[in-house]
């Protein structure tokens, strides 16, 4: 029961430092670093602003950047089954009606919607994994 006296139990009985650990963890991580191709692509599932969506993770080097798996064109997925993606010349392409993306840009350079660019989601790199910032 409650013991706030010396601060170390929450009146549900729960430990105050479990709670308070849980509750500045860091931002969630998404995959290893090594889950991404170089030079491809690779899929995940991660909350953004409060709803669950699919990410689209380019990598170049040490360099990873996220976008919604939402093509420009006409809002189809990119993937051709879940997660796996046509990667060809440095882009990925939207299995719909081919559209290609820069790796790691997200910018469209080839298909009907030239110029437009993938919606970007902020992702980092630390120690080998690679999390939601
Ligand atoms: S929906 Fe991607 S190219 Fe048309």
């Amino acid at each position: 029961m409650s013991d706030f006296g010396d601060g170390s139990e929450y009146r549900d009985g729960r430990d105050r430092a479990q709670v308070t650990e849980a509750t500045v963890s860091g931002p969630e991580r998404l995959c290893a670093l090594a889950d991404v191709p170089d030079g491809g692509a690779f899929g995940v599932e991660a909350p953004v602003h409060g709803a669950v969506e699919a990410l689209l993770l380019l990598r170049r080097g040490e360099e990873v950047r996220a976008f919604l798996n939402v093509c420009p064109h006409a809002g189809r997925r990119l993937d051709w089954a879940p997660d796996r993606f046509i990667v060809s010349e440095g882009t990925v392409v939207c299995a719909a009606h081919g559209a290609s993306f820069t790796i790691p840009s997200g910018e469209c350079v080839g298909g009907p919607c030239r110029g437009a660019q993938l919606r970007a989601v902020a992702v980092l790199v630390r120690d080998g994994d690679v999390f939601a910032a």
